[in-house]
Order: C-alpha cells, then structure tokens, then sequence
C-alpha cells in the first residue's frame, strides 16, 4: 500500500510521538486538564472519574496504532525495539484491564479476555517475525477497544486532544471510525460517519454493505444516545437519488422508530421494557421484523447492556438479559467491530442452565453456529465449536429435574 507508507513517513510518526509526549496520560493533577490550546477550543472535560486500566491502554495501544496502519513502518528494522517493548507494555496494561475485569459483568470479562488474547497473539507473531499477521492482529485490537467502548451510555473523552486529522489520511473509512471509537472519540467517528453518508462519491447500498449505517446507529443510539440526530442525518440521507429501494423502506421505518424511541421515558424496569422492544410491543410495528427493527433492537440491547452492568441482578434475570442481547444480535444489530451473539447465547446457558431462556439461548445458539459454518453438516464444524455446544447441551440436561422428560425444557412453574 504504496500511499500509507507515504502517509506515515518517519517525520510522521516522530509528530506523533511528540504529539503523544503532550498528552497527560495521567492527569492527577486539576492543573493539567484545563482546556487546552491543542483541543482546538473545545472545553475539556472535567476528569472526574479517571480510569488507570484504561490510561494505561490508551497509553500504550495509541503509539502502535498507526503503525499497524503502515505495512512498511511495522515491518521495519528500525522500528523493532520500539514495537516489541510497546507490545509488552501493551501485554502489561491488558492484564491490568484483567484484574479490574473480575469485579465486573460476564461481558466485559469476555471482552477483556479478547483483547487479551489479541494482544498475545500479535506479540506471537512480531516475535516470529510474522509481521503481516501481528500487523493484521494488532489493527484487530482496535476492533476489540471499539466494541467495548460501544456498550454503554458515554459521552466524548474529550480529555485529550484527538489524534492529528492528518495522521489518518489515507485510512479506510471503517480504520478511521474504528480508532475514534477505541479512543472514545465518538464525535470524531460520529463526524466520520456524517462526512459518507453525505459523499455522492459513496454509493448508500455500499455503505450499508460495509456497516457504517449500523455503527453510526450503535454509536448515536446506544452511547451518545442522541436519536434525533440519527433521524436528521437519516432524513437528509434518504433523499439521495441513488438510494436503492430496499434501503429506502428501511430508513421509513427507522425514522418513524427512532421518532418512538426519542419519545421513550427511562422504564422503570429495563428488563421487562428489554423484552417488550424485542418482541416489538408497544411500539409502532412493521409487517415482519428483520432488519426494520434495527432502531428497537439497539434500544432493547442498549437497556439490557445497562441492566447486566448493574450486575445486581438474578442469575435468571441475567440469563434472560444475555438471551435477549443474543437474540437481538444475531438478528440485527451484531457488531462489526466484534461479533458478541455467540458469548451472550452462551452467558446465557452458563448462568442458569435450568432456566427457559437458557433452553431458547441453547436452540438459538445451535442454530446461529451451525448455519454460520455453512449448513447442518455437524462434520463442517470445528472441533472447539463442537465441543463447546456438546458441553453446554450436557450442562443444561445436568441441570433438568430427574423424571422431566428430554427436551422438555426447565419444570413449568
Ligand atoms: C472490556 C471493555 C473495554 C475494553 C476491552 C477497552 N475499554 Fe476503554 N473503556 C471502557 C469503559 C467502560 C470506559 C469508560 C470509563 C469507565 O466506565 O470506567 C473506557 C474508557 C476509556 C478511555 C477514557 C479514559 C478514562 O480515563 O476514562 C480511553 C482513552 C480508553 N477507554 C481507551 C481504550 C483502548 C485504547 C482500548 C484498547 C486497547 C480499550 N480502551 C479497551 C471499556 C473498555
């Protein structure tokens, strides 16, 4: 890719590092986090709830970054002893995310343990010096940051400055958002996603193809949760004469969704509301649900994403939560950044095995894998999914009161 290389030329990435120097990596102290010259007047957030496990990442996943970004700079001599020791830094920040992680929900742990992995992997391959692979694997990280970063209400960090534009030139549309998003810079990516759908270079089929309507969707609705901004750019974006058919009905029925969804008070019980929105009662309904429930089943997912990081919950209250979350990812609205159906059909079973939603999160679950590895042919399956969905076929039957009859599910009351 002869343009990165020219993008991020050695002068380049000494700006970066200079750049990085001025970044307060832990500002402690009230001074540092006054607005700064560099935000380009924008008000810097108070830091009132500095998070170290997440400093220490950003801290050492930003330098590597756009390096991965640059298939001549990762691969290149003079950059080994500055890659392998932010690797291990990097390693050192992850297994800190890990010791956190333990206090936390069963999906922030599995997320946790994927960046872990992701990380072991591509230190694995720089030191066999398979440097297109850990370039891969590390551009990949950033997927796991994003998908993280994209479960929860939150605002912009606007702490730091952003990275340069500049720095980004020559990046894919999707590389762009996606490091916005693992530096929590939502109104960059936001900004990002704007720009396109505005671009009469960008057919609208092609961007919906490549998953920008849905991240900008996840990232409006779920974090900034700001719906009405969603159906401004969608209003303007569907006036676009090269809008395909398909997409035009769609967008219909967002709008008229995202319009009920702006109307939606906080439920008292998020569960129960969770459950409504998938099944999409009370709300203005489409003929057949499929991708026209997109907007409900971000709402749904973004309650129950809430609901499960209370974490005060019932083990059968949560199987039901993560059921849900399933059910509306696999159907809708599964990230791009990091697929999750599969390990929230799975949280479901594993904590409470006896309960219904685990026999549902079971059958969906089956389905979702089996289809995925292209058809029934249980011999096309790998070894582990095998396994994995044997194991929990066996956990679920273990957990079935003596006498019910199989496939039954739990006892009735
Ligand atoms: C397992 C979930 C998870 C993963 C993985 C994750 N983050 Fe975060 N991150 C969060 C959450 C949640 C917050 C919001 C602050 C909070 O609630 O503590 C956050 C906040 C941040 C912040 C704001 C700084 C602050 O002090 O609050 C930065 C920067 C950040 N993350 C960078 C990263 C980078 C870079 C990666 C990947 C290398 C990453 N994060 C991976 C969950 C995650």
């Amino acid at each position: 890719m002869p343009q990165r290389s020219k993008w991020l030329s050695a002068a380049a990435i000494g700006f970066l590092l200079a750049w990085f120097a001025k970044v307060p990596s832990a500002p402690a102290d009230p001074a540092q986090v006054a607005p700064s010259k560099e935000s380009g007047g924008e008000v810097v957030a108070e830091d009132d709830d500095a998070n170290p496990e997440m400093q220490g990442l950003f801290a050492t996943a930003i330098p590597l970054l756009p390096l991965a970004m640059d298939q001549e700079a990762w691969s290149s001599p003079e950059q080994r002893i500055a890659i392998g020791s932010g690797l291990d830094q990097l390693a050192q920040a992850s297994a800190a995310l890990g010791q956190h992680a333990v206090t936390r929900d069963l999906g922030f742990r599995n997320l946790s343990d994927s960046l872990a992995e992701d990380i072991e992997r591509t230190r694995n391959h720089y030191a066999e010096g398979a440097f297109e692979e850990s370039r891969a694997s590390m551009v990949e990280i950033a997927n796991t940051c994003a998908a993280c970063h994209s479960r929860l209400s939150g605002r912009s960090d606007t702490r730091r400055p952003p990275l340069p534009d500049g720095l980004l030139e020559g990046l894919s549309l999707h590389e762009q958002s996606q490091v916005w998003v693992a530096t929590r810079r939502f109104d960059k990516a936001m900004a990002v996603w704007e720009a396109a759908l505005a671009d009469e270079m960008q057919a609208p089929g092609q961007l919906d193809i490549e998953g920008y309507l849905l991240d900008y969707m996840t990232i409006g609705l779920r974090v900034l949760q700001e719906p009405a901004r969603v159906r401004s750019t969608f209003a303007g974006f569907s006036q676009r004469p090269d809008m395909p058919i398909y997409l035009q009905r769609h967008l219909a029925r967002w709008a008229i969704a995202l319009d009920a969804i702006e109307a939606e008070q906080p439920p008292a019980d998020p569960l129960v509301r969770a459950r409504e929105l998938a099944g999409a009662r009370g709300v203005p309904q489409p003929d057949l649900l499929g991708r026209e429930q997109t907007v409900y089943d971000l709402a749904a997912s973004s309650l129950l994403l809430g609901f499960i990081d209370d974490n005060r919950a019932s083990p059968e209250e949560l199987s039901e939560a993560y059921y849900l979350l399933g059910v509306v990812e696999a159907r809708s609205v599964d990230s791009y950044w990091l697929p999750q159906a599969e390990s929230h059909l799975e949280a479901a079973i594993r904590l409470a095995p006896g309960s219904a939603s685990a026999a549902s999160a079971y059958a969906l679950l089956e389905e979702y894998v089996v289809v995925g590895f292209g058809g029934a042919d249980g011999d096309a399956l790998p070894d582990a999914a095998f396994g994995k969905l044997q194991e929990l076929e066996v956990l679920i039957e273990k957990s079935r009161a003596p006498g019910s009859p199989p496939g039954a599910g739990p006892p009735a009351d």
